[in-house]
């Protein structure tokens, strides 16, 4: 099978290939999806600055993470269901950031358990995204897991209290199929179709920032907040003791006319980035997405959508061709930006985009 050969032709036939209720789930946002779309347009937004005859034969992308050092700065966002779109699912996706160096983020809602897709993808750097159940035996379970299989980090996600309103699943009353297994829900007790009702029922709207001391005391493993997009909150995370935050308007699936993670980044940079690491994402569609938002003080981005694109249109390989897209054109901007070690990157590497009408 001959690949797409970029990730505007993935989206393409990903959806042709997807039913309407997985593509609804997946390609959704909330509401009138003004954040959906405003979350590609703020990296558009940004001008690059280039420098030129600083000589780019060598070119270096590598971050620092956690205390690590990584080679590029994309992770695989934390994404529900992903049997939905080729039946490996998760297992597939985290094969396709192995082969990539890719640290791959396991959601709660996985069609796979924590240790299942431990054993599946071995060599993947691994991160736990946790939802807090009402069921905080579950949820103790599950950080346990994590914990024990390998995962390197825990990711608590703090913007889906309840779920978003998602007019695009009301219309197509998407459900999870039943037949896929979802191992956390049923721990906690899901019977039948899993939806956004259920989604809700298991999710524990009660969280708070005492939660989240707690976690940080609790576990061995870096807490990453996920879902942060002011600087107050910015800095209550970092009083928390957390290692690094995401900012992120979870890929404008919950609350619309939020600001988008572009927007949010240069506040919280400001206010926490000598502390913890700040991660962002949202609309990272192109290598030059990624160099706006190194250059805006991230240190890494979260990509979502195109791995699923890439999953629905050839399983590992198409999540792996993807990350490869995205690396390439990363490295081919770090050239043409003059920025041959992206550690180099600051924000007067960027001005508002003159085609931008504010
Ligand atoms: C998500 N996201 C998400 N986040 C999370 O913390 N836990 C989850 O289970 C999910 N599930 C999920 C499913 C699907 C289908 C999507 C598209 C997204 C949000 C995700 O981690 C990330 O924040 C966004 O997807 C980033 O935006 P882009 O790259 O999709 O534009």
């Amino acid at each position: 099978m001959t690949l797409p050969s970029t990730i505007g032709e993935f989206e393409r036939v990903a959806q042709e290939s997807l039913a309407p209720g997985p593509l609804a789930y997946y390609d959704g946002g909330a509401c009138d999806e003004l954040t959906l779309a405003d979350n590609l347009a703020a990296w558009r937004r940004l001008a690059i600055r280039p420098r030129m005859l600083v000589g780019v034969a060598e070119r270096d992308c590598s971050t620092t993470l956690l205390g690590r050092e990584r080679e590029h700065p994309l992770i695989v966002a934390p994404m529900a269901f992903q049997a939905m779109a080729a039946p490996e699912g998760e297992r597939a996706t985290a094969r396709a950031a192995a082969a990539t160096a890719t640290p791959f983020c396991l959601s709660t809602l996985a069609t796979v358990g924590v240790q299942e897709l431990a054993a599946a993808a071995p060599d993947a750097t691994r991160w736990f995204q946790l939802y807090v159940f009402r069921d905080r035996g579950v949820t103790r379970e599950l950080v346990a897991a994590a914990g024990e299989h390998g995962y390197e980090a825990l990711v608590v996600t703090v913007d889906l209290p309840v779920f978003g309103v998602r007019d695009s699943l009301l219309r197509t009353g998407w459900t999870v199929d039943p037949e896929l297994a979802v191992p956390s829900a049923s721990a906690a007790g899901t019977r039948g179709p899993i939806g956004p009702a259920e989604v809700s029922e298991l999710i524990d709207p009660s969280l708070d920032w005492s939660d989240i001391e707690r976690f940080v005391a609790e576990t061995d493993l870096p807490v990453v907040l996920k879902g942060i997009l002011t600087a107050e909150d910015a800095r209550r995370a970092a009083a928390c003791g957390v290692a690094a935050i995401v900012v992120s308007n979870h890929g404008g699936r919950q609350l619309d006319t939020v600001l988008s993670g572009a927007d949010a980044l240069p506040a919280v940079v400001e206010e926490v980035s000598a502390q913890l690491d700040v991660l962002v994402d949202g609309g990272i569609r192109r290598g030059t997405d990624v160099l706006k938002a190194l250059a805006l003080g991230a240190s890494a981005v979260l990509v979502g959508r195109p791995l699923l694109w890439g999953l629905a249109v050839a399983g590992e390989q198409g999540a792996r061709r993807v990350l490869e897209l995205l690396l390439g054109e990363l490295d081919v901007a770090l050239a043409l930006a003059g920025a041959p070690n992206a550690r180099e990157l600051d924000a007067s590497w960027l001005m508002p985009a003159p085609w931008a009408s504010h």
